[in-house]
C-alpha cells in the first residue's frame, strides 16, 4: 500500500451531498474511497490524451453558469485563439443559468487537450466533456 497524506478540503455544500447521494447509492460506505476512486477516474481521463499523438476530430461538450462575471467572455476569447482548431459550435441556453456549448474539433491531440483544459479550469465551467476519434 502506498504512503496516506491527509488532506482537507472545500465543497459546496450540493456537490457534496449530491456525491454522497449517488456514491451510497453505488454501495461505497466511506467517503475518502469514493472521493479517491472519483480522483482516478480523472487521472486516466485526463492523461491519456497528453500521451497521444496524431491528429483527432470530435467535440467538447461545456456546461457553464453564464452568470459568473466575465466568464462567457473569457470562454468567447479562449475559443477565438483556437480557430485553426474549431470548426464549428453551437450554444444551447439550458436554464436561466446554465448554458450548454458544443465544440466541433478537429487538430492535433496536444492542441484539443490544451483547448480543453484552458476552458475547464475557468470558475463557472462545470462540465468539459471531449469525445474524440483518431482520423
Ligand atoms: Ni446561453
Amino acid at each position: 500500500m502506498s504512503k496516506i497524506t491527509r488532506i482537507s478540503m472545500t465543497f459546496p455544500s450540493d456537490l457534496l451531498e449530491e456525491f454522497d447521494k449517488i456514491t451510497a447509492e453505488m454501495g461505497y460506505t466511506s467517503r475518502s474511497k469514493a472521493i479517491q476512486d472519483a480522483v482516478r477516474s480523472f487521472i486516466s481521463e485526463h492523461k491519456w490524451l497528453r500521451e497521444e499523438e496524431g491528429s483527432y476530430a470530435g467535440v467538447l461538450m461545456m456546461l457553464y453558469d453564464h452568470e459568473v462575471k466575465g466568464l462567457e467572455h473569457e470562454l468567447t476569447h479562449i475559443q477565438h485563439e483556437y480557430t485553426h482548431l474549431i470548426s464549428s459550435s453551437m450554444h444551447v441556453h439550458l436554464t436561466d443559468r446554465d448554458c450548454l456549448e458544443v465544440i466541433a474539433v478537429r487538430g492535433e491531440a496536444s492542441e484539443i487537450k490544451a483547448l480543453q483544459d484552458q476552458l475547464s479550469t475557468k470558475r463557472g465551467v462545470k462540465i468539459v466533456k471531449l469525445l474524440i476519434t483518431a482520423i
